[in-house]
């Protein structure tokens, strides 16, 4: 699964060394519940990919150039309902390569493998309240606010409020 500049290759074992970069970085996981400091502490991460694809739950993929073959960050799908034909949509990119695009080039591709490939109606975004740029981004790519959920997590003895985003198939036509 390719784009213009980058392909998606499905996350296996052996990219823990490039999930490490990314999900050990403070400014990659500020607005996450996960945080790996050490290679040890990813492999739970590396758990939580394999579990996707072993319960049918969802699949995630390393973003790589094509050009260089080089790791940009990842992307996919999680928390997959095929009865109500809906899942979680996620993206994380190196800091390194924030800023050039990346976001609006892979998210019409995951588009396209969530409403056809995976036969979903609705694809969701959790994001942060205080993750403006997330949310700036989602909006300009027709993800619609739907609200928040005020306070619904506890992050660091921190209330946190999470709002939700959402795009339909129909709202692509
Ligand atoms: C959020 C993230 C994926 C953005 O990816 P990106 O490839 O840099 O985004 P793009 O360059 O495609 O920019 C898309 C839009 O995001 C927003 N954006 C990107 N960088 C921004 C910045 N520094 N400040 C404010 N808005 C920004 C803008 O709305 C931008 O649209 P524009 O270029 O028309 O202004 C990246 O910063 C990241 O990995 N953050 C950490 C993980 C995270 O928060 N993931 C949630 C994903 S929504």
């Amino acid at each position: 699964m390719k784009t213009k500049n980058y392909i998606l290759k499905e996350i296996e074992s052996s990219d823990i060394k490039n999930i490490h970069k990314g999900l050990s970085d403070p400014e990659i996981t500020k607005y996450y519940d996960v945080h790996y400091p050490t290679l040890e502490e990813t492999k739970e991460q590396m758990k939580w990919y394999k579990s996707l694809k072993d319960e049918g739950t969802g699949i995630w993929w390393g973003i790589f150039g094509i050009e260089d073959n080089v790791f940009r960050g990842a992307c996919g799908f999680n928390g997959l309902d095929k009865k109500h034909r809906k899942a979680e949509i996620g993206l994380w990119l190196l800091k390194e390569y924030w800023g050039n695009g990346i976001l609006k080039e892979m998210m019409p591709k995951l588009f396209e493998i969530g409403f056809s490939d995976l036969g979903l109606n609705r694809i969701e975004g959790y994001v942060v309240t205080e993750n403006l740029k997330c949310k700036s981004a989602l909006e300009k790519i027709n993800f619609k606010y739907e609200g928040t959920m005020r306070e619904c997590e506890i992050i660091d003895g921190k209330p946190i409020s999470v709002d939700i985003y959402a795009i339909l198939k129909t709202d692509l036509n």
